[in-house]
């Protein structure tokens, strides 16, 4: 049996941002958990611009090359995990776009998330970006990654991991085992709608 597909997405795009060593950080985690296949979405890499699909993306009908791939990769991930920074006291607009893009591809999707930020560790992103990911059908674990204090821990680009922060990530990627393997029926179903598009 193949191993199931991991989507890690780092969704800070700034020139000097923290956010690519702490996903390399999780990615390493991923890896060595090995219950996952690990795929990487670096939104400053794949530069989505702002949503410029004409029609609703539950039609899936996309006209534009850059919704296409982005649809292939979702779609290919049997669980998903949010690198992301807060941004006043919020989720950055990149992460809710790269979701406003998509529809059915985010269906049943265990969803699973590491922040980082000053005292707050990131949660109160996470907290207005699960509103969001509810929306269209991501189901969240209730584990979770959320380093506070994390820019003066992130040096030479890399991220100076603790015991501690090591342990929460195998405890958010044990869940999303569980809850991928649990939502798996109801994802093949919802991804069919695809194929019959
Ligand atoms: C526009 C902006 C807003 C920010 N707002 C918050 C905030 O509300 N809470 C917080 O803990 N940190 C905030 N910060 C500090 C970030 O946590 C810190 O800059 C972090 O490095 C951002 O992640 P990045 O470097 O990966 O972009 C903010 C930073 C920026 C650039």
């Amino acid at each position: 049996m193949p191993l199931p597909t991991l989507l890690v997405v780092i969704c800070s795009t700034r020139p000097g941002r923290v956010g690519r060593a702490i996903g390399d950080w999780f990615i390493e985690q991923a890896e060595a958990h090995g219950s996952f296949k690990v795929a990487v979405a670096d939104l400053a890499t794949i530069n989505l611009p702002f949503l410029d699909e004409p029609n609703h993306p539950r039609m899936h009908n996309y006209t534009k090359d850059h919704t296409k791939q982005w649809s292939a990769t979702v779609a290919a991930a049997d669980a998903v995990v949010f690198v992301t920074p807060e941004y006043n006291f919020s989720a950055p607009a990149t992460l809710i776009n790269a979701v406003d893009f998509l529809y059915v591809e985010w269906s049943k999707l265990a969803v699973g998330w590491v922040s980082y930020g000053g005292a707050s560790g990131g949660m109160r992103s996470v907290q207005h970006a699960k509103n969001v990911t509810s929306t269209v059908g991501m189901v969240s674990a209730g584990a979770a990654v959320a380093l506070a204090s994390a820019p003066p821990k992130v040096k030479d680009g890399v991220f100076a991991n603790t015991e501690d922060n090591d342990k929460a990530a195998a405890g958010l990627l044990d869940e999303l085992v569980t809850l991928s393997e649990l939502l798996a029926p109801a994802r093949k179903e919802a991804l069919k709608e695809l194929d019959e598009s």
